[in-house]
């Protein structure tokens, strides 16, 4: 069985300290950052942009995981390849020509990932499954760090992994919301390959230690 991975995600880190909270990330046992960029209109929030998105490459040593959230992410592909994404995600709902959206982010020379809210149904990705580097699985409404993880996520989890199997595609399966030590392990066993973590990283006393303790039962 392959490696499970844990993402911090950078939205719950401290902005004022942001150069210390990426080095705790580099020291740490954690695989990827996570960074969700939000645009005000297809999420109720907006966080940051190009110019922090700059800042961070700059620091970090570790694959930079980027969860759009906006509308219309095709006018900032290349952007975002050339501010060292390795992996941008798309939301399902904010593209019209899916296929074409991810053609042109693998042609950049990135993973292609595509992120679904809690309301979109797993079928829908039947026909583009074998295009797709990484499914992110919303376990809350995109937006906001620190709400709480919606259960029907499992459920999902599993319909996904069969749906991947049955077309022998090698697509990853990321979980993003409300993962703690109290659901890591489950989160996995039904099937997931990289949690997403923000607030229990970040509000954590020991974070380095909560990272390494997530990982491990991730992996157990
Ligand atoms: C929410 C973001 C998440 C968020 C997770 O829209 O996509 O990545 O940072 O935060 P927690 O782990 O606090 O739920
Ligand atoms: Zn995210």
């Amino acid at each position: 069985m392959t490696t499970k991975r844990i993402a911090p995600s950078l939205l719950a880190a401290d902005f004022g300290n942001l150069q210390r909270d990426i080095e705790m990330v580099n020291s740490s046992e954690a695989d990827w950052f996570h960074i969700d960029i939000m645009d005000g209109v297809f999420v109720p929030n907006i966080s940051y942009g190009m110019p922090v998105l700059e800042a961070i490459n700059k620091h970090a040593k570790k694959t930079l995981d980027v969860h759009l959230m906006i509308v219309d992410p095709d006018r900032y592909i290349k952007d975002f390849a050339r501010l060292g994404a390795h992996i941008l995600t798309v939301h399902f709902e904010a593209c019209t020509h899916l296929h074409r959206t991810l053609q042109v982010i693998k042609a950049e020379g990135m993973k292609a990932g595509v992120a679904i809210n809690p309301h979109t149904n797993i079928d829908l990705l039947k026909d583009i499954i074998n295009d797709i580097d990484l499914v992110l699985i919303m376990s809350v409404n995109p937006g906001f760090g620190g709400q709480s993880f919606i259960e029907n996520t499992y459920k999902k989890i599993r319909q996904l992994k069969e749906l991947i199997i049955q077309n022998n595609a090698e697509t990853l399966i990321e979980i993003d919301g409300g993962v703690s030590d109290q659901n890591a392990a489950e989160l996995c066993k039904a099937g997931a390959d990289i949690l997403v973590a923000g607030s229990f990283v970040f509000k954590a006393e020991h974070p380095l230690d909560t990272i390494q303790n997530l990982r491990k039962l991730a992996n157990s």
